[in-house]
């Protein structure tokens, strides 16, 4: 009876570590190995700079390696290995709070705010549910001495994840 009793325990046991372990699998947190791509602004090409079109006090200069220019003139995808950077922007403000804007009409950069970079490894996808797929990109967001800057990720992935036709690139017609 005793013995019995043991049996059922460990069982109930097993069960419930394989059954978090299944959650933790399903959750997959979106946080991933990217590195910090301390390089980018002499190795990467500045393809386009730009007002954030989501953000109105904001700028953004946007970075691709080699790899995803390469791949993107002689294939029309991103390989694996793809590495894409947007420098956020403050915008500056006038003493009222106010974004000023130059006089071509566009705003102009004011302190560096965040890294954010996408990159494209096999099995980042794996295991991610649906409305956060991004196909094989990974997210990371890195401050200015790039060190994590602790953002919620799966916010990255929900935004970029309905792009499917568009790789899950916005800026994607300015690399072809
Ligand atoms: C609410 C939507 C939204 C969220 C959230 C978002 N992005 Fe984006 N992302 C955009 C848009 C729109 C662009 C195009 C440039 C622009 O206007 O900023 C972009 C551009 C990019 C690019 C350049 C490649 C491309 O898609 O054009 C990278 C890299 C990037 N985002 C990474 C991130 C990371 C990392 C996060 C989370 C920390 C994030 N994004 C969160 C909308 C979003």
């Amino acid at each position: 009876m005793v013995h019995k009793f043991k049996m059922a325990s460990i069982a109930v046991l097993v069960s419930s570590i394989l059954f978090t372990w299944q959650g933790y699998l399903q959750a997959k947190d979106p946080k991933t190995d990217i590195a910090f791509p301390k390089d980018y602004a002499t190795t990467f090409t500045n393809y386009l700079s730009l007002d954030r079109v989501q953000n109105d006090d904001q700028v953004i200069r946007l970075f691709a390696n080699d790899i995803a220019i390469k791949g993107m003139k002689e294939t029309g995808t991103f390989p694996e290995g793809s590495v894409l950077v947007g420098e956020v922007y403050k915008a500056k403000k006038d003493k009222d709070g106010e974004v000023i804007e130059s006089d071509l009409s566009r705003r102009i950069r004011d302190k560096l705010a965040v890294i954010a970079v996408m990159e494209k490894r096999k099995g980042f996808g794996d295991g991610v549910a649906a409305e956060l797929n991004n196909g094989d990109w990974g997210f990371a967001a890195f401050k200015p001495d790039g060190t994590d800057a602790k953002k919620d990720l799966a916010k990255c992935q929900a935004c970029h994840a309905p792009l499917n036709e568009m790789q899950h690139v916005f800026s994607i017609e300015h690399l072809k």
